[in-house]
């Protein structure tokens, strides 16, 4: 990693941008008096399987504007939302609708890895500030890293990395890998096998279906064929809870152990028992003993009627972030470099624990071993303590 001279180098990419001409609408943006309102965009699923993920990231981040009475830093905040539909074809198209057509001061987005890869070509020649929430992609935080680009949530590889240790360590010594065919998916994959196989692990068989397909027969009569020791998987959202109920269907709930990283978060009350038992990892789960957890959980069931998941908290975090950055410029939305200063060395009072901003603008925090216990995603243990992804071809230029 190379961070040398990155804020010398954003003011001059900056420059270089409104030169060019190429984002030349965005300039009343930086002018917003600061009486006005501060503008939030949402690009976040609001449709398919992942539509759940993005509500809860809204909610979250709702949520922590709503508890600072409707302002940050003194200024009053308004909200946007465009529903990216999970389709990274048209990631840039509604990336634009935010920044060109809204002139938002910030954009937050998205879950999905590719369509925040469309996001990030845009966001990091335009400058202006983009928070992640979810989507997972080494390269928003590695080799496209930028100083307006934050990470509030994980990495792909981050959030599945310890789980090989854990399988391994229960005496299952050969897994099968099933995933969708996308971003994710793969640098999953690649988290998952690195884990597993650096302590022994074999995987024999790596199985994929087109993302969002949630057509999982011919995956789980590959597996009952295979009879690994464990399946490990990428699944989320509405069809991680149809992969659970057709996992149970199949025969091989109580056969082949499923582990996974965010299978079964926010699926619970849609699966009943087929999930029970089932060990992933992730950086938040449910019981935790944490004052700030305990708090926004009442919080969060108080003003949406549902319980929070590891979704909400990443909305919830991504406000705390940009509340971080506003209160350290008093409001003013122009100055950026201060904002982005205050960002990066923010400590963040999580619900899911502190946790730090790592170099390269992505969390460096706990990830944690759970299970499903009826209702509950219940946290057994810490997988790995302050895991930090790697970064890798981050240069901040
Ligand atoms: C991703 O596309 O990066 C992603 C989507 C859902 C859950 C986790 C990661």
């Amino acid at each position: 990693m190379d961070y040398s001279n990155k804020r010398r180098q954003f003011i001059k990419g900056s420059a270089l941008t409104i030169a060019s001409g190429a984002f030349s609408g965005l300039l009343p943006r930086f002018g917003n008096a600061q009486s006005s309102k501060i503008k939030v965009g949402f690009m976040l699923p609001y449709s398919g399987t992942y539509a759940n993920l993005g509500v809860g990231i809204e909610n979250g981040f709702r949520l922590f504007v709503q508890e600072k009475g409707g302002k940050l830093a003194g200024r009053e905040i308004e909200f946007i939302r465009v529903d990216d539909e999970s389709d990274p074809s048209k990631a840039t198209d509604n990336a634009n609708k935010l920044i060109l057509r809204d002139k938002v001061d910030l954009i937050v987005g998205t879950v999905h890895s590719g369509v925040a890869m469309g996001m990030v070509k845009l966001t990091r020649e335009a400058g202006i500030l983009h928070i992640i929430p979810n989507a997972g992609a080494a390269a928003a935080t590695g080799a496209l890293c930028s100083p307006n680009i934050f990470r509030t949530s994980f990495t792909n590889w981050q959030a599945i990395y310890p789980l090989g240790k854990h399988i391994y360590s229960k005496g299952q010594k050969t897994a099968v890998w099933v995933t969708w065919k996308y971003g994710a998916g793969d640098e999953a994959g690649e988290g998952f096998k690195e884990g597993y196989i650096s302590v022994g692990g074999k995987v024999i068989k790596e199985l994929a279906i087109p993302f969002p397909s949630m057509e999982f027969q011919s995956v789980l009569t590959e597996i009952a064929f295979l009879k690994p020791d464990a399946v490990a998987c990428f699944f989320a959202g509405a069809a991680g809870a149809k992969f659970i109920k057709d996992y149970a269907a199949a025969g091989l709930k109580g056969k082949i152990p499923l582990y996974s990283s965010f299978l079964t978060d926010g699926v619970l009350d849609a699966v009943g028992t087929d999930a029970e038992g089932i060990e992933s990892t992730a950086h938040y789960g449910d019981s935790l003993q944490i004052k700030k957890d305990k708090e926004f959980r009442i919080a969060y069931a108080k003003a949406f009627k549902m319980q929070p998941d590891a979704f909400g908290v990443q909305g919830y975090d991504s406000a705390q972030l940009f509340a971080i950055g506003l209160d350290a410029v008093k409001g003013d939305i122009s100055n950026k470099a201060g904002m982005i200063v205050a960002m990066e060395n923010a400590k963040i009072d999580s619900p899911r624990g502190v946790w730090t901003m790592s170099k390269a603008h992505n969390p460096v925090q706990d990830i944690y071993l759970r299970r499903v216990v009826g209702k509950e995603n219940k946290v057994i243990g810490i997988a790995h303590k302050a895991l930090a992804d790697h970064a890798r071809g981050c240069k901040m230029t």
